[in-house]
């Protein structure tokens, strides 16, 4: 949630602070702002409503000149989305300038404090608290600003990543994070160049930076950094204790995180699917051996070995992926597995012992819930795994270990690929501890390697068949609720696809077991109700075939997932789409596709922005 980005060096900050927002969209579309010290030395704050394309038009005309700058993207929390509310925030001697990412939790006392003292607040936000605690720290301690900084974040409880402009300090730039991403990129030719034209760039992610360096600093929790003209960047603890920075190299090329030639994102990293997935296999699933090759499981095999249970924690889509990683690691290895909302896992008092695995699913690996639900099974001895895209992301750093799902970024808010990322690493999870504890027939786990290799082919084909359905979906635009069924491994593919509809069309959709219907839910049905059915040839194939009947003999209008060749479902439909025949357990990697690209065209359809949907964003990082 929230985007933010910072610039200091020779060059004009402006032009990269907007494009590094523009990269920063999928965090946050609610309001945008950009500050900036000028020549002249004055700090100056640009905010506007709604998304950077505004704050650009807003300041057509405006002194945008300076060489040092902070710029904020907002999905809101605290306070509605309002130009008022935007970031970045002046303190009350508008001597600061401060953008946050995150939650203040105790900001209503800090607040009322800060009023007590005669301090006048002009937003509802949560930040606004930070900024005028930080220059009341330095008044009342009558100290610098990167003290004053580390004054007021040891009074705060909550998460933050922020960025600093102080005015009378035109030559530096502060910034901190606790539990918010924050990412210092140095400047490609800072060793070489002389003292005063050396460049620093901050992100919440590596977006803005990557175009023009790919040496980065991942900040720490509860650190804080000040970099400077003359090439500095001093990072203490909330204690001022000096701590060493890490420099890593970025695995990230700018044509990646760019549409190349496709309308959006979505649909973009949708067709991007067998390339990534072939890249999320490579060097892990061997075929000429019959061995998968995971070193976050093979490093830790004696824990893999002994663990009693699997708890995987998520939200979203990342929940839907593990609900099928649990059918098949169940399956796979015979060790329970439970599937959890982090949300809810993270406030309950599980019970949970230190011969429990605990698994971490998220895209991103910032995911607020998530994060939190990991630090909680640490509390309790778990050994923890990471399932992340997002590398160096919270996450994976807080896990013993874990797995990078490489299947490039994922910038469209509507997961995609990284869905079918997260089943198909959960597969090698699952055949990675099978092959540990011996709990497959050697026959059916070869047989299992070789066909997960055969994957990326058939997505290919299902692409290829399946890719231009927005005639399809004209006829459902005008539909206000749907249906989306599934049995087995395609129940959780049914709830994915209704949620991709949801979220990027505004219709109404619910994923239910197919069976449940009868309990219920088929009451909903009429000749008005699109019904999906995921139906493949293999798994309950027969049960879906009856379950389809019911629904036929109300009228619901169906339109179904079938193997190609298949007959009898066809029959039964209003609509088909085929995709290639795989084995039970792999079916959602193929059945999924069809689902993504019709909530794409229906959204389409209906002039929605896929890649923004309204109240979304990307990176949940707030809980
Ligand atoms: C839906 C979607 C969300 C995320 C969820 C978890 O398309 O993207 O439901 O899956 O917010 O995010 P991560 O996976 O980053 O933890």
């Amino acid at each position: 949630m929230c985007g933010i980005v910072g610039y200091i060096g020779t060059r004009q900050a402006y032009p990269i602070l907007i494009k590094g927002l523009h990269r920063l969209e999928y965090r946050g579309y609610d309001s945008a702002g950009i500050s900036l010290i000028n020549e002249s030395g004055d700090l100056l704050v640009y905010k506007a409503k709604g998304k950077v394309s505004a704050l650009k038009a807003s300041t057509e005309g405006c002194d945008t000149h300076g060489t040092i700058g902070i710029a904020h993207t907002r999905w809101a929390t605290h306070g509605e989305p309002n130009q008022a509310n935007a970031h970045p925030h002046y303190s009350q001697s508008h001597m600061l300038a401060l953008v946050h990412n995150g939650i203040i939790e105790n900001y209503k006392s800090l607040r009322a404090e800060l009023e007590h003292h005669g301090m006048i607040f002009c937003s509802d936000t949560d930040t606004e608290v930070l900024v005028q605690l930080v220059e009341y720290m330095q008044t009342t301690h009558q100290c610098d600003t990167y003290t004053a900084v580390h004054l007021a974040l040891k009074n705060v409880v909550g998460a933050y990543a922020i960025a600093v402009l102080d005015k009378r300090n035109p030559g530096q730039l502060i910034a901190a994070r606790k539990g918010s991403p924050l990412i210092i990129g140095v400047g490609k030719d800072n060793e070489t160049c002389p003292a005063g034209e050396s460049e620093f760039f901050i992100g919440s992610d590596a977006t803005p930076i990557i175009e023009f360096t790919d040496k980065v600093i991942y900040l720490k929790d509860e650190e804080v950094v000040m970099i400077n003209r003359h090439g500095k960047c001093a990072i203490t603890n909330l204690d001022s204790v000096s701590q060493t920075p890490q420099l890593c190299t970025l695995q990230l090329s700018l044509d990646q995180i760019e549409k190349g030639g496709f309308d959006h994102f979505m649909l973009k990293e949708i067709f991007e699917q067998p390339s990534a997935i072939r890249t999320c296999i490579r060097g892990r699933v061997n075929t000429q051996e019959h061995r998968v090759l995971l070193s976050g499981i093979q490093d830790h095999c004696a824990q893999f070995k002994s663990a009693k249970r699997i708890i995987i924690c998520a939200c979203g889509t990342s929940w839907h992926s593990a609900l099928i990683g649990k059918y098949f690691i169940e399956e796979a290895t015979q060790i329970p597995v439970e599937v959890e909302y982090a949300s809810e896992f993270r406030y309950r008092n599980p019970a949970l012992s230190p011969s429990d695995i605990v698994v971490a699913v998220s895209q991103s690996g910032e995911t607020a819930d998530t994060l939190a639900a990991i630090q909680l099974a640490k509390e309790h001895g778990c050994f923890v795994y990471g399932i992340s895209n997002v590398i160096g992301a919270s996450i994976p750093r807080a896990s013993d270990s874990g797995t990078y799902l490489h299947v490039g970024p994922e910038i469209g808010v509507a997961s995609t690929k990284a869905f079918t990322g997260q089943v198909i690493t959960l597969i090698m999870f699952g055949l990675a501890i099978a092959q540990e504890r011996k709990t497959l027939p050697t026959e059916l786990f070869n047989q299992l390697i070789d066909d997960l290799a055969l994957i990326p082919d058939k997505m290919q084909w299902v692409l290829d068949h399946t890719g231009d359905i927005s005639q399809l979906a004209k006829i459902f635009t005008y539909c206000h609720n749907f249906i989306y069924l599934g049995r087995g491994y395609n129940y959780p593919v049914a709830l994915e696809g209704a949620l991709k509809l949801k979220e990027i069309s505004y219709i109404h959709a619910e994923g239910y077991p197919a069976a449940e219907m009868k309990h219920g839910p088929i009451a909903l049905v009429d000749e008005e109700m699109p019904v999906v059915v995921i139906a493949p040839k293999r798994g309950m194939y027969d049960k879906i075939v009856s379950n389809i009947q019911e629904i036929k003999s109300r009228k619901g209008r169906i339109l179904s997932i079938v193997t190609e060749g298949d007959v009898t479902v066809k029959e039964m439909s209003d609509f088909c789409i085929e995709v290639p025949d795989t084995r039970d357990s792999y079916a959602p990697l193929l059945t999924v596709i069809p689902l993504q690209l019709l909530s794409y065209h229906i959204a389409i359809a209906k002039g929605r922005n896929v890649d923004q949907p309204r109240n979304l964003a990307k990176s949940v990082t707030v809980e």
